[in-house]
């Protein structure tokens, strides 16, 4: 496992932590892949009832890190970050996401997966595909419109702008918002009353639920093989080197 992501398992609770706060939690290649093993693992071990994945710091996660987008651009559904992604849409460990700051990207699109998300007050969520000449993932093109409704799905995703988590809350993202220094307890008594349940008809509430849900699987592929080739273009490329260079970025000569 990365030393970027701590992982520990207690009572049936696999508590996951992104921890590079200096970064805001921004998830590099090596760290996907250790929370897709985690997501695996959770599956395939007896031991673990229940998943929890929270950040470190005052951030959640910042998404995607833009410097890995740059140079080390995600090939293909065997890369990390489909793992990591195919793996959240097809568990059926129950996951609760402890959103403990700000959410941006795929920090907001996990969400979509989990099935309880407690926020902090002060979180912030932050849906910017657009704003990066990306297109949106983890499903969320379809699961964000399915949860929010077409207006508030096309508003989060079509203007980019970040959002509080009365937002979060009204679009269907978030389960409870809570004061900050609630949230991690808030999650572990959520998570220890989902591990005293029989395991195997938990799983298969869930299963049910969300499992045979063909058209999720559909629009991953869909979407990963769009964000792929938006992920090379030239807007992209000023979009995040803009960024870097901490100034707004100019689409004026793109058409
Ligand atoms: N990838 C790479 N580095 C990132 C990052 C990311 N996604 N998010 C933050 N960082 C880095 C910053 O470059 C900065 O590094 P530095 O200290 O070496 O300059 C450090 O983390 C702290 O970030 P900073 O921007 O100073 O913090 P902030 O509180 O002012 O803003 C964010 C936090 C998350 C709002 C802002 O960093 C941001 O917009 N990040 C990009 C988010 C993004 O577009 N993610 C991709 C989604 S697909």
């Amino acid at each position: 496992m990365s030393d970027l992501i701590s992982s520990e398992i207690n009572d049936g609770i696999h508590v996951v932590r992104i921890n590079r706060p200096e970064k805001k939690n921004a998830l590099t290649s090596e760290m996907y892949a250790a929370l897709a093993d985690a997501v695996v693992s959770a599956d395939e071990n007896p031991e673990v009832r229940v998943l929890v994945i929270t950040g470190s710091g005052d951030a959640f996660t910042s998404g995607n890190d833009l410097n890995d987008f740059l140079q080390n651009p995600p090939s293909g559904e065997d890369s990390p970050v489909w793992r990591f992604i195919y793996g959240i849409a097809s568990t059926t460990t129950p996951l609760i996401a402890a959103v403990n700051g700000m959410a941006v990207g795929i920090g907001t699109t996990m969400l979509l997966h989990a099935d309880f998300v407690y926020a902090s007050e002060a979180a912030r969520f932050h849906l910017p595909f657009i704003n990066l000449a990306l297109v949106p993932e983890a499903a969320s093109s379809l699961l964000l419109p399915r949860v929010a409704g077409y207006r508030q799905a096309a508003e989060l995703l079509m203007l980019g702008e970040p959002f509080d988590a009365d937002t979060a809350m009204d679009a269907g993202i978030v389960t409870a918002i809570v004061p900050a220094e609630d949230v991690m307890a808030m999650a572990m008594e959520t998570a220890a009353k989902l591990a005293a349940k029989p395991p195997s008809a938990l799983r298969q509430t869930k299963a049910l639920m969300r499992g045979s849900d063909r058209t999720v699987a559909e629009r991953l592929k869909a979407e990963s093989a769009v964000f792929s080739t938006c992920l090379t273009s030239p807007e992209a490329k000023e979009a995040m080197t803009a960024f870097f260079e901490k100034r707004a970025p100019d689409f004026s000569k793109f058409n």
